[in-house]
């Protein structure tokens, strides 16, 4: 191995070390923080679908850009759209409980959803509008490439999965996409209304954790 190799190799080494995850032949290094940053920035102003005309914000998602877990939602409610960031609402707050009996903090995971902009009267979402928000969604998982990925409820787990599985039949087990593991299990809200089934999530967070723990 010649010297200059040698060197950027160290280099790449040390900062990963340090959370680096995107490196550039060029020598310019750009964070994942730096590259999520960006593109909210390039979205923020969105118009690749209707819910640009009934949304407050766009809400793009939130948490740590070298999170080895990310959970995905469906799409902002009342809450996140007034507020701009994601799960704060009732949901949220059962998300939030459910990382936290992870051992976790909401920081150390990221957050986001299918949709980055509110259905009007939060309605679910349609397939155009899961297609054209799809794009956003992929660049982030890119970006902070994390170990596991849970998909909450049908909308995530068959955006991320490509399928049309009944989200009953997808949870509970995990699927690989480029070397990342997803998860799907019940949406919070979900259980908010079904609280009996909040067992099952359970059981599926303790295979997320022990595989984290891999
Ligand atoms: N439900 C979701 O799927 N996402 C949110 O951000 C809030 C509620």
């Amino acid at each position: 191995m010649n010297s200059e190799l040698r060197q950027l190799r160290q280099r790449v080494e040390v900062e990963r070390e340090f959370g680096v995850t995107e490196f550039s032949i060029t020598g310019t290094v750009r964070k994942g923080a730096v590259v999520l940053a960006e593109l909210e920035e390039e979205f923020k102003g969105c118009t690749l679908c209707g819910l640009c005309r009934t949304r407050t914000q766009v809400v793009f998602g939130e948490g740590n850009p070298n999170a080895r877990l990310m959970f995905v939602g469906e799409a902002p409610g009342f809450d996140e759209d007034r507020q701009g960031r994601p799960f704060v609402g009732a949901a949220g707050q059962l998300l939030t409980k459910i990382i936290e009996a992870m051992k976790l903090k909401r920081e150390e995971v990221y957050i986001a959803n299918c949709l980055k902009c509110r259905p009007p009267g939060n309605r679910s979402p349609l397939p155009s509008e899961i297609a054209a928000c799809k794009p956003i969604l992929m660049k982030q998982v890119e970006v902070i490439r994390p170990k596991v990925i849970c998909a909450l409820g049908k909308f995530a787990a068959q955006t991320l999965l490509q399928t049309e599985e009944p989200i009953s039949r997808l949870r509970g087990r995990f699927f690989e996409i480029n070397g990342m593991k997803i998860m799907p299990t019940f949406h919070p809200a979900y259980l908010l209304r079904n609280p009996q089934d909040k067992k099952l999530v359970w059981e599926d967070m303790k295979k997320v954790m022990q595989e984290l723990r891999t």
